[in-house]
């Protein structure tokens, strides 16, 4: 059987037998379809037809461990199916204003400067690949969804009204070689990506701290990571300055073996940030 065969009948296995067969009586789900729909939309940021081609069973999402009861909100929240409110504690902010900065939710209007900063080499020295337009656009869409989905995400940044990139919050959504990372979707993570000319302006470390504020006022988040690859000291001295701790380094799983895989992991709990 080919590698590609193998992976497509271990995850026909798992979503028709193991799982059912594994569900206990206080699981949100307990049917093959519904197991293939919460891994699936998952795995793909949103409702997985809106990501891949039928038939569910060629596409695989990841393995490790996850909260299904989490997993099932999420793409419940995806598909209209769960009041948001029922994701955050609060309604999402549609923006944030501080003077010349807007955080906010992302408009179609975005992708083309989105797609302009992720095909600058500079912007990308620290990511395995540039993105093209539509990978750009189907990244933004991705981000816009995590607010349906968890409540809070990589909110757009603005900057004197022209869209400079975006900083926010994500959970992570893949097992992470680090304490407390290995559930998936347990740990919140902080991260941030902007144009060049925006560059030297602290408007990384602005746009976290109202990020931060709001983790913690509106969704009760007081504990999250950041992590860059080694090399990556402009990163690496947002989270200095936000008063985060630097733990471990780790390789990341997502990041192809090579010079970028070294990742180095900050964390803070938010009574320790600084004004
Ligand atoms: C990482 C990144 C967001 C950092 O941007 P940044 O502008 O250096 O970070 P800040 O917003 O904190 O700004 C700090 C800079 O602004 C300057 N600054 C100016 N006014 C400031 C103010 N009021 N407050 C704080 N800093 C200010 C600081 O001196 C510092 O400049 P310096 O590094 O030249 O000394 C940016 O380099 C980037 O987008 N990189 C590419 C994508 C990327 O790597 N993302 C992270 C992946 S893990």
């Amino acid at each position: 059987m080919s590698a590609a065969a193998d992976r497509r009948a271990h995850w026909r296995d798992l979503v028709a037998r193991r799982l059912p067969e594994a569900a206990r009586p206080g699981w949100p789900v307990h049917l093959d379809h519904c197991f293939a729909r919460i891994l699936l939309d998952n795995a793909c940021g949103g409702p997985w037809r809106d990501s891949v081609a039928a038939p569910a069973h060629a596409n695989m999402p990841a393995d490790g461990r996850a909260d299904l009861a989490l997993l099932n909100r999420r793409s419940l929240a995806w598909r209209g199916k769960i009041w948001r409110g029922k994701i955050a504690t609060a309604p999402v902010p549609d923006h944030f204003d501080d003077g010349d900065l807007l955080l906010r939710r992302w408009r179609p209007a975005d992708t083309a400067p989105f797609a302009a900063l992720n095909a600058d080499p500079v912007v990308m020295e620290f990511f395995a690949r540039l993105r093209t337009e539509p990978q750009s656009a189907a990244e933004a869409g991705s981000y816009d969804r995590r607010f349906v989905a968890d409540g809070f995400g990589p909110w757009a940044l603005e900057w004197d009204g022209r869209f400079v990139g975006f900083v926010g919050a994500f959970r992570i959504m893949r097992s992470m070689p680090f304490p407390g990372g290995e559930r998936i979707g347990a740990t919140i993570e902080l991260g941030w990506r902007l144009a060049r000319d925006a560059w030297g302006h602290g408007l990384a470390t602005r746009a976290a701290r109202l990020t931060l504020a709001d983790l913690a006022g509106r969704c009760g988040i007081r504990t999250v990571v950041a992590y860059a690859a080694s090399g990556n000291r402009r990163s690496q001295a947002v989270m200095e300055r936000l008063g985060m701790v630097r733990a471990e380094t780790f390789a990341h799983p997502g990041v192809p073996e090579g010079p970028l895989r070294s990742h180095v992991l900050y964390r803070l709990d938010q009574a320790g940030v600084s004004a």
